[in-house]
């Protein structure tokens, strides 16, 4: 297993900085493919563990795929409907083949994907949206078995929460019902919007994506596209937390700004400076770090994935400051890990009450999920010494290459086998 060694200390981060594709996006896009009849050009695609994982189990299902630099290809030519447990439980995102699956085969056998690190994470509301479209199900032996009649047919479906997996497989559910589909309440995500465009490049009639109704006329066959998948905003948020922490400037290239509209009204409350600027957007501070109060919502809400790199942040700014996490019921693991580190947290419920401006000194410590690695990261870039960050397969699960980056803007930060 890697560890990452970050030296901190090491002054500001300055230069250029690239975002790479959209983890969030390339995931249900993959499993979007399932639906095409023909040949499925992606470009964009980052080279990630979860994306390895999708184009397994793309390979299980029955599609031809291939995974050159950032572009992948897929045909799906011999489709079988069950995506077995071995690849479900390393990836949650592997439930987003169910729509598809159902969509042309009328059965599908998808395995239950359980708990995880931050939280229950149920998929109740994406069956209860499939049942709603004609499909039935039942749950054995760890699986999720799923029939339908005939093609699934449009349905109005009202979602409790606007769930991002739930709008997703929905989406691509009813892209091949017949009838229209309306999704109200449902997410508005950009990773969605991708989505639902890319499913529009290969034929599908889908409007509103965006906005919390969203209409799908069905259509009888999807074909093959080329598409670009959208950048990554968390990364490119993580990257501008990384230039307030150090004092540093960095120019982030091919960032979705407007996409991180919330997150860089809080950075900006904190103290940060951020310009659109030669064709990216370039953070640095724009006086000394304050504390701030951040509730993680829904999008256009804060995001929940930004939530533990802001933490770090308000570890280093003067004051207090608080988050509270609505969207998952148990992501605050990093706070153990970034009290090892001597930063002053206070758990209560859902809320985090950060005292800032407390010295950090490089520690060992232990990702326990994608987001909480990241915020580890940051916290090692300003801690005082060394910082040895275990378990940090984690991070290669959503960060292309993140070592490399960091170092090519000044970082002192690698890689060792444990
Ligand atoms: C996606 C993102 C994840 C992000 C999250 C919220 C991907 C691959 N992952 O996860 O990075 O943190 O959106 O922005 O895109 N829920 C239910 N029943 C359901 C579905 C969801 O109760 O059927 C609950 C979940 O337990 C959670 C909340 O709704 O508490 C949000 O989940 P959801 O929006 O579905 O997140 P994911 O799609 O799993």
């Amino acid at each position: 297993m890697d560890k990452l060694i970050v030296q901190g200390g090491g002054g500001p981060l300055k230069g250029n900085i690239r975002v790479s594709g959209a983890k969030n996006a390339a995931l249900p896009i993959l499993m979007a493919c399932l639906l095409a009849e023909g040949k499925v050009e992606l470009e964009n695609v980052p080279r990630l563990r979860d994306i390895h994982t999708s184009l397994k189990l793309l390979d299980i299902l029955g599609c031809e795929t291939t995974f050159d630099g950032n572009s992948v290809t897929s045909e799906a030519t011999n489709l079988v409907p069950e995506a077995p447990y071995e690849l479900v439980k390393t990836m949650r995102a592997s439930v987003l083949c169910l729509g598809p699956l159902l969509a042309r085969l009328c059965e599908a056998r998808v395995a239950l994907p359980g708990g995880c690190a931050i939280g229950a994470r149920p998929v109740d509301l994406h069956l209860k949206g499939m049942e709603r479209m004609g499909a039935e199900f039942e749950l054995t032996e760890g699986y999720i078995k799923g029939y339908c009649k005939g093609r699934l047919k449009g349905a109005h479906i009202t979602f409790d929460f606007p769930t991002v997996g739930g709008t997703e497989n929905l989406l691509m559910a009813a892209s091949l019902a017949e009838g229209e589909t309306i999704l109200e309440n449902a997410a508005r995500e950009p990773e969605v919007s991708d989505l639902a465009n890319f499913l529009n490049a290969m034929g599908a009639k889908i409007s509103g994506h965006g906005t919390s109704v969203i209409r799908v006329e069905g259509v009888e066959k999807l074909t093959g596209c080329s598409y670009k998948v959208m950048p990554d905003r968390i990364e490119a948020g993580t990257y501008m937390c990384a230039a307030v922490m150090t004092d540093g400037e960095l120019l982030i290239e091919d960032c979705p700004y407007h996409e991180l509209d919330a997150v860089a009204y809080k950075l900006r409350e904190m103290g940060a400076w951020l310009e659109e600027r030669d064709g990216g957007v370039l953070v640095r501070r724009d006086g000394p770090l304050v504390g701030t109060d951040i509730t993680t919502q829904p999008y256009p809400g804060f995001p929940t994935d930004m939530q533990a790199q802001l933490m770090s942040v308000m570890c280093v700014a003067e004051g207090a400051g608080s988050i509270e996490e609505k969207i998952f019921e148990n992501r605050f693991m990093h706070v153990q890990e970034l009290a090892r580190l001597g930063a002053d947290i206070r758990l209560n419920g859902r809320t985090a009450m950060i005292r800032g401006g407390k010295p950090l000194r490089g520690a060992p410590v232990m990702a326990s999920d994608l987001r909480a690695s990241a915020s580890l990261v940051l916290a090692g870039l300003v801690a005082e010494g060394k910082t040895e960050i275990s378990r940090i397969y984690h991070l290669d699960r959503g960060y292309e290459n993140i070592e490399a980056k960091l170092s090519g803007v000044g970082a002192n930060i690698w890689r060792e086998k444990e």
